[in-house]
């Protein structure tokens, strides 16, 4: 009986964590203010984006891309999203400019690359 109960609970908390979507102010912002905001500060600069966490979301949701004809993020669809195509360096192929992000610097990890795909896939939120 306590057996069973333990059972429920481990599946029970295992599918909440299954669940649980990225999250823009958690798990994104923070990233863009320690890795990006030094340079993408104003929105002056170079690319012309700032990307400090009060700003980050909406210089870039659903927000045209400078450099190219992609949105910089498009909900749902990170293929076409030029924040992801820079991320990865593919952004050349898709008719943009410049360099990986971020700028001289060590590219993002698959991991972080990968959770920032999900927040687009899931939506872009807000969140
Ligand atoms: C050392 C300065 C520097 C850092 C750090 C940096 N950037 Fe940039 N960014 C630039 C410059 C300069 C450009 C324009 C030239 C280019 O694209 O190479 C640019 C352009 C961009 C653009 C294109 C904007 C558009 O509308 O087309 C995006 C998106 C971008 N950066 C995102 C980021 C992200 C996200 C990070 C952090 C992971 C980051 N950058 C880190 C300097 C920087």
């Amino acid at each position: 009986m306590r057996l069973g109960l333990l059972f429920v609970v481990a599946i029970v908390s295992s599918s909440q964590l299954l669940a649980e979507s990225t999250s823009f102010s958690r798990d994104i912002a923070p990233l863009f203010r320690n890795v990006c905001a030094s340079c993408h500060l104003t929105g002056k600069e170079a690319g012309e984006i700032a990307l400090y966490p009060q700003v980050a979301w909406s210089n870039l949701v659903n927000v045209p891309s400078r450099q190219s004809s992609h949105m910089r993020v498009k909900p749902g669809d990170a293929d076409n999203s030029y924040l992801m195509l820079k991320l990865d360096g593919t952004h050349l192929d898709a008719g943009g400019s410049g360099t990986r992000m971020p700028f001289n610097g060590t590219p993002l990890s698959e991991e972080v690359r990968a959770q920032i795909r999900a927040w687009i896939e899931e939506g872009a939120k807000d969140n």
